[in-house]
């Protein structure tokens, strides 16, 4: 069969199920800076990318150099092509507006330029997850306010991996797709054509250094995984901890786990540690597209009215048999 290319692919999803084509060059631009994003980030020492740049982002978190170069290759891709109303990013407090000279366009793109930051110095994987919503009807300058729409509104969402291959993860509401780029050819082809996630699983995620510090049902559950064959889950688990979600979640993707960054005692008036608008929201949409599962513990995370563009949320994502059981721990606390 011939070679699928991203391009081709939202052609086709055009034809099947009338994607508009501002939506279609609103991914292909993505995509385009995800490319450059790989090419910088794959440089490491030799382009003097490595390295704090010396200043802090909205989080307070010190931003590394790649963090404010892929920040900028992805407003310099998109401000321009008159698809986009405004944009919002981990790296920056306010919402970028589209420069007066350019025209705007129907949707909001939301993303973390580069996820994982703290695996750049270290060569491990990390990666770049976008959003996609549609700026509400009538709103020439949007706001904070019109971006704080629940992750059910997501029009697409995806993930790029800069590990030892290049690869984007997309959704636009019909599954979800896995592209590999051809850096020969320099495009994205079609690799993974229908990604789902197994609904049992043998194997978790979790940073295992803040146990002190959890809640109750998180305690017990991991607890239970412990334990292993001698405990109540009756068999044995493996555990994964990359601290890049992006890395963490493709593998998941691929093979099947549950993914947990729960709220904690540390700073208890956090929600938890990941952002809900640009890390969990577009992460559970391609979790759900794939018949997973991700929950705030509580609630579906994609169901949350969210309070301000940088809000955190803890999340649980994965195979569903395990999201549902520490969901269910939550409720039964
Ligand atoms: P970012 O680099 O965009 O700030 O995201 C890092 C996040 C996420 O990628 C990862 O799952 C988590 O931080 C790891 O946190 P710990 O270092 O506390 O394990
Ligand atoms: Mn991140
Ligand atoms: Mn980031």
């Amino acid at each position: 069969m011939s070679r699928v290319t991203l391009s081709r692919y939202l052609i086709e999803q055009t034809r099947d199920h009338n994607t508009p084509a501002d939506l279609r060059f609103l991914v292909e631009v993505v995509a385009r800076a995800c490319k450059a994003i790989s090419h910088a980030v794959s440089k490491g020492a030799l382009g003097g990318v490595l390295g704090n740049a010396g200043t802090d982002n909205v989080q307070g978190e010190a931003q590394k150099k790649l963090d404010v170069i892929s920040n900028e290759i992805l407003l310099e891709a998109n401000e321009w092509g008159g698809h986009l109303a405004a944009m919002a990013s981990e790296e920056m407090e306010e919402a970028y507006q589209i420069p007066g000279h350019y025209p705007k366009g129907a949707y909001l793109l939301l993303f973390d330029p580069l996820d994982g930051s703290s695996n750049i110095d270290v060569n491990v994987s990390v990666g770049t997850i976008f959003s996609v919503l549609r700026c509400p009807e009538g709103t020439t300058t949007p706001n904070e306010q019109s971006f704080l729409q629940p992750g059910t509104e997501q029009v697409a969402a995806g993930y790029a991996i800069y590990g030892p291959q290049t690869m984007l993860v997309l959704t636009m509401g019909n599954g979800v797709k896995g592209f590999t780029l051809d850096r020969e050819m320099g495009s994205f082809v079609l690799t993974h054509d229908n990604m789902q996630v197994p609904e049992q699983t043998k194997e978790f995620a979790i940073n295992m250094s803040n146990q002190r510090h959890w809640e109750i049902p998180v305690a017990r559950y991991v607890s239970e995984l412990l334990a292993g064959t001698t405990g109540s889950l009756g068999k044995d688990y493996n555990m994964r901890w990359i601290a890049s979600m992006v890395a963490d979640v493709h593998r998941i993707l691929t093979r099947g786990g549950i993914f947990m960054y729960p709220r904690d005692a540390r700073e208890p008036e956090k929600a938890g540690k990941l952002r809900l608008m640009y890390e969990a929201n577009p992460m559970s949409f391609i979790i759900e597209q794939a018949g997973g599962a991700a929950t705030n513990g509580r609630q579906r995370i994609l169901d949350i009215q969210p309070e301000s563009l940088h809000q955190r949320v803890a999340v649980f994502l994965g195979s569903k048999e395990e999201v549902d059981r520490i969901t269910g721990y939550h409720h039964n606390a």
